[in-house]
């Protein structure tokens, strides 16, 4: 006997974001991503994800991916998610994520591969001995969002280029199958939605504290280069202190800040945490010290990142409690990715439920 399958439902609007265990959080990950996870939770469904399976596309030592793994959720609530509200939980616990990855290396193009930006950064010159899965990153990130259906991804600047792959793989996979998406029931044949990448807010891009013209990055080398939310007041202090600044004072006026990049991110990260614009910022210390300004900077990140790093602390001493949330949140993304699966499977052809 053949159980009819119930026939395709329209996707509805939903958040899916993801931040990697691999390492120092730092004010980037902060201000372009997880800073804006909370200021979406109140109006939307929103879907959390610490994604272990793609840390693995590098190296991780087993304890080390654990307790990051464990800090990055800790984060996200320290941060202000709540985990009974919205949905937390760590990509490896949902198999969902793996099974539509190759489905979707099926789908995607060798030559859009290719063009990846972050895999030719990450692979370095010796491409010939980085892993398959770093080189598939992107179609995991896909099978990501995609698993859930999910129409919003906050993210910094970054991740635009995966974002765009993430659109072309569900267009590609809604016209090959649009002919069976529809006679399942789902007239308008979109059964993936073309995810919006949302980048937007001050700091979509938190540049080195070293080098203004580099991204701040969890890989660099001197740790002067990023503040971690677990830093505390001294290190915060110091690292403000010592970030590079060029001789001249502060600008009265924004279009003073163009090719001044280490002014301009500072100036930056003071108006992403205090919540004001650039321009009342440099109204209030344009043409003084820099050093007036970096001391109001010092205390304006302690003030926003302390708590923050204090009670990730507290939350990391507390394993058993973090797992148990990362497991709660487990079950409830399976009972939305299995479904979406098992259309997913109808619709390629697989026998079976
Ligand atoms: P990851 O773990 O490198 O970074 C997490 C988030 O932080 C943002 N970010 C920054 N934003 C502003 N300035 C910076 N200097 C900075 N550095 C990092 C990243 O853009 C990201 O939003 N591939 C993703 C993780 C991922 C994902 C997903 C994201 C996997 N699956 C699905 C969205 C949806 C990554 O490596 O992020």
């Amino acid at each position: 006997m053949t159980i009819p399958a119930a026939p395709l439902t329209p996707y509805r609007p939903r958040v899916f974001s993801g931040v990697q265990p691999t390492g120092n959080l730092h004010l980037g990950n902060y201000l372009g991503a997880i800073k804006r996870f909370v200021d979406l939770q109140d109006e939307h469904e929103c879907v959390y994800c610490v994604v272990d399976m793609h840390a693995i596309t590098l190296p991780q030592a087993p304890l080390e991916l654990r307790r990051a793994t464990r800090e990055v959720a800790a984060a996200f609530i320290a941060a202000g998610i709540d985990p009974k509200k919205q949905i937390i939980f760590n990509q490896s616990q949902v198999s969902a994520h793996a099974e539509l990855a190759w489905i979707f290396n099926c789908i995607a193009r060798i030559g859009w591969l290719n063009r990846m930006t972050q895999f030719k950064e990450k692979a370095g010159k010796d491409r010939e001995n980085a892993s398959v899965g770093l080189y598939a990153y992107p179609t995991l990130m896909a099978a990501d969002i995609l698993a859930y259906r999910a129409t919003h991804v906050p993210v910094g600047e970054d991740q635009k280029q995966h974002l765009e792959l993430t659109r072309d793989i569900a267009q590609k996979f809604n016209f090959d199958f649009a002919d069976r998406i529809r006679a399942l029931g789902l007239e308008s044949g979109e059964f993936f939605p073309l995810p919006e990448p949302l980048i937007a807010g001050p700091a979509p891009r938190v540049m080195s504290l070293r080098d203004g013209t580099k991204k701040m990055s969890k890989s660099d080398p001197s740790d002067y280069s990023r503040i971690n939310l677990t830093d505390d007041a001294d290190a915060i202090a110091q690292k403000v202190r010592k970030a590079k600044t060029d001789p001249e004072p502060l600008p009265g006026e924004v279009a003073g800040l163009a090719a001044r990049p280490e002014a301009e991110n500072l100036v930056t990260i003071f108006a992403a945490l205090s919540g004001r614009e650039t321009a009342s910022i440099l109204g209030e210390f344009g043409g003084g010290q820099f050093s007036t300004f970096k001391n109001a900077l010092v205390d304006l990140a302690v003030e926003k990142l302390s708590p923050i790093g204090e009670e990730m602390r507290r939350l990391v001493d507390d394993a058993s409690a973090i797992d148990a949330i990362l497991l709660d949140g487990a079950e409830r993304a399976r009972a939305l990715a299995d479904p979406v699966l098992r259309q997913v499977r109808e619709i390629m052809g697989f026998l079976g439920r």
